[in-house]
């Protein structure tokens, strides 16, 4: 079967590409490399000895996703590509909106009128805004807290309401929770551009020396100890988590978490990388964040009944394998 991944060459689609050809499906990339490298690409076919077909376009461009649609017998599409900064979203909402509405709604029309009917979309657990732990998807949530969560609600509306009106589109939203990690070859991981925003990276670059210091967001939050508390996945998991929701969906929309269940706050993230890795994480305690909540942490029952996946590796690999991968990266040559 062939699997359209679009975003295929960012942090959480290039682990995915590997989950779709380990388990024996043909994968096609599409992205516009804005958040990405080729090279990404290149390590999927060291890692796997498989080749991806690669489509530098823009998502947004209807004739050329088209044109793939046309040039491939497409079974299936898992649309990973967005912009993904909260912090970018307030300051640029209408290139947010611009951007991950678009790519929907071109990749949805394409489905239909190519008659391609698994739709698998990132959702994120962004749009549980500020409903009470642990998450389940059957909560109501009416207002994300940033238009980048924003833009999730809204692709997650358009998709249950365009599957409503044709019965035989099959949609699943995946909600993630705290993706960390790489894949154990080390050849792979997140890479982000400039200052990281986010937890782990930030902290494998200050075991590196190339941030001095971990600024913890916050010790006063209702928490066990006062830090924040999150529901850390590994993105190996996560992949997996995209196969098992494309070998057993039926139609209609099916929404799933996909967490540990597991909450973790920041300092006992910081201990376990710590321990494994043997480095000791500098940092200094500083205001909340804005737009920050308490904790954050996934029911995950339905997806283990329904999709028979589960969260396999625990913290510790998390933090050995993205410390594997900052140990590799060269961020000055990628
Ligand atoms: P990423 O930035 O590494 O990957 C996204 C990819 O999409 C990049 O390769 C980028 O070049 C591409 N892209 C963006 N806009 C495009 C366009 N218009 N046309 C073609 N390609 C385009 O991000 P990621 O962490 O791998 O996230 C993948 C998806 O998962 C995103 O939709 C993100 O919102 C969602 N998500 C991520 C997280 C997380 O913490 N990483 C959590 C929840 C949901
Ligand atoms: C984790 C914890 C911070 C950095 C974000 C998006 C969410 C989703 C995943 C896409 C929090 C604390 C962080 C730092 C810190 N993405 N922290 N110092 O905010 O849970 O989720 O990424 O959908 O939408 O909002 O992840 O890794 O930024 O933060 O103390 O330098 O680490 O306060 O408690 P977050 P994160």
């Amino acid at each position: 079967m062939n699997i359209l991944v679009t975003g295929g060459a960012g942090y959480i689609g290039t682990h995915t590409c590997i989950a779709l050809l380990e388990a024996g499906y043909s994968v096609i990339v599409a992205d516009n490399l804005s958040n990405s490298k080729r090279e990404s690409l290149e390590k999927i076919k060291t890692i796997t000895n498989k080749e991806v077909l690669f489509y530098e376009i823009d998502v947004t461009n209807t004739q050329a996703v088209e044109e793939i649609f046309q040039q491939n017998s497409i079974d299936g599409v898992i649309h990973f590509a967005g912009l993904k900064s909260v912090g970018e979203s307030v300051e640029k909402p209408f290139m947010y909106y611009q951007n991950n509405l678009v790519c929907t709604l071109v990749l949805i029309n394409a489905c239909l009128k190519y008659d391609v009917r698994r739709f698998v979309f990132s959702s994120s657990a962004t749009v549980y805004g500020g409903n009470h732990v642990p998450f389940v998807e059957t909560m109501n949530f009416s207002q994300t807290s940033n238009p980048y969560g924003e833009t999730k609600a809204m692709c997650e509306r358009i998709l249950t309401d365009i599957t409503n009106a044709n019965p035989s589109f099959t949609v699943t939203l995946l909600r993630y929770f705290n993706p960390v990690g790489a894949h154990n070859s080390g050849l792979i991981g997140e890479a982000p551009n400039g200052i990281p925003n986010n937890l782990m990276p930030y902290v494998t670059q200050v075991a590196k020396g190339k941030q001095e210091y971990l600024n913890i967001f916050g010790n006063d939050y209702p928490t066990i100890d006062g830090t924040g508390v999150r529901d850390y996945i590994h993105v190996m998991d996560l992949a997996e988590g995209h196969v098992a929701a494309l070998n057993t969906v039926t139609a209609g929309v099916h929404i799933y978490n996909l967490g540990t269940g597991q909450g973790t706050s920041v300092l006992q993230l910081i201990k376990i990388f710590e321990e494994v890795n043997g480095i000791v994480i500098r940092f200094k305690i500083t205001d909340r964040r804005q737009g920050d909540i308490a904790s954050c942490f996934a029911d995950v029952s339905k997806a283990r009944k329904e999709l028979d996946w589960i969260a396999k590796r625990d913290l510790e690999t998390m933090c050995k394998d993205a410390w594997r991968f900052e140990q590799n990266y060269n961020h000055q040559v990628m």
